[in-house]
């Protein structure tokens, strides 16, 4: 069976990558990559705990793997991710004296030069590489007056460090696209925050160059139309707009459970991968990339021990599911 590449059948459009990690890059799920997608994100191998388990010594050796990988199949890299309150090694938010970090201006001052030094080696040594950088992860938090979500990052430097972050950024690969990165983004509340957040930095000459949207969404959700209102909202600042993490839950709510995956369910999702794809396609001035967070149901971050999920294109023996045919047949 030979059934059409996703990314050559979208090739008028958007490059269209997948959230990897070292068990893709051999055997068949490397195969099913590089004929189906033409970018890649490390799914972990370059959050913070991943390359600077100590301070000071970094080790690249996981993410280089897949870069290199990636080089030899001409695909694309995005960096995933440079500042983010998950998945951080412990001494980054330990004070001089080993303590946990309470806001002061000593501690300030400490937190944003290790935030330099880690921004500056790792988007450093991956130059010229990754063209794409995710350089700040879920800064926001409707729920709070201010819109800033109270990370560690938040509460010892205040919103200093989302700017600092992309000017370190840029100096240190100034060919490098920059992107703030979020989930709900279609959330109204939220997306306003979000837009007055990169307004402001616009206006202050921050180099920032786009959103991306995680969009881990599910059968019945987000709506084509509020995904088409978000992604005009944020190309009318003169933003770039990418879809970074799109999945699509076979769940509505989180208590139902499925052994296995109803087909009529399987179905929906299908419909709901095309009619996302869809607006992706209609938007494609606006949006310069699509990735999906996983190569195959097989290996998903929405799988849990005791509830599994099955929100990609491939099922667990690689196989091509409804929602590989929604993206590749639109009709
Ligand atoms: C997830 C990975 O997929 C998991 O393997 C890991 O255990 C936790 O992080 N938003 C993000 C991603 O920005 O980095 C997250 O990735 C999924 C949610």
């Amino acid at each position: 069976l030979n059934i059409p590449s996703v990314y050559q059948t979208l090739s008028d459009y958007f490059p269209v990558g997948a959230a990897i990690w070292q068990g893709n890059i051999t055997g068949p799920h490397s195969v099913l990559l590089t004929k189906h997608f033409n970018s890649i994100t490390a799914e972990n191998d370059m959050k913070w705990d991943a390359l600077e388990p100590t301070e000071g010594n970094f080790n690249f050796a996981t993410a280089d793997a897949l870069v290199n990988f990636a080089m030899a199949n001409n695909m694309l890299v995005r960096g995933h991710t440079l500042v983010w309150h998950n998945q951080n090694p412990s001494w980054l938010f330990k004070d001089a004296n080993g303590n946990d970090m309470q806001p002061t201006p000593e501690n300030k001052a400490l937190l944003l030069q290790r935030l330099e030094n880690h921004i500056r080696a790792v988007v450093g040594h991956f130059r010229g590489k990754v063209y794409a950088w995710d350089v700040v992860n879920e800064v926001i938090d409707p729920s709070q007056p201010d819109g800033f979500r109270r990370s560690k990052w938040y509460e010892i430097t205040g919103p200093d460090y989302i700017e600092r972050a992309f000017r370190v950024a840029h100096e240190a690969d100034p060919n490098a696209k920059l992107y703030i990165n979020d989930y709900n983004t279609t959330d109204p509340v939220k997306r306003a925050f979000l837009y007055n957040l990169v307004r402001d930095l616009k206006q202050r000459g921050v180099p920032i160059d786009g959103v991306g949207h995680q969009m881990h969404s599910n059968i019945a959700w987000p709506s084509t139309a509020d995904v088409i209102a978000t992604i005009n909202l944020f190309a009318g600042l003169g933003l770039d707009n990418q879809i970074t993490e799109l999945d699509v839950s076979v769940y509505t709510d989180s208590t139902t459970s499925y052994a296995s995956p109803p087909q009529d369910v399987l179905i929906k999702q299908g419909y709901q991968y095309r009619d996302l794809f869809r607006a992706f396609r209609y938007l494609k001035d606006e949006i310069s990339s699509v990735t999906l967070w996983g190569l195959a149901d097989d290996h998903t971050w929405l799988s849990t021990p005791t509830r599994l999920n099955w929100p990609l294109l491939f099922n667990e023996q690689l196989k091509a599911k409804p929602a590989y045919w929604g993206v590749v047949d639109p009709s």
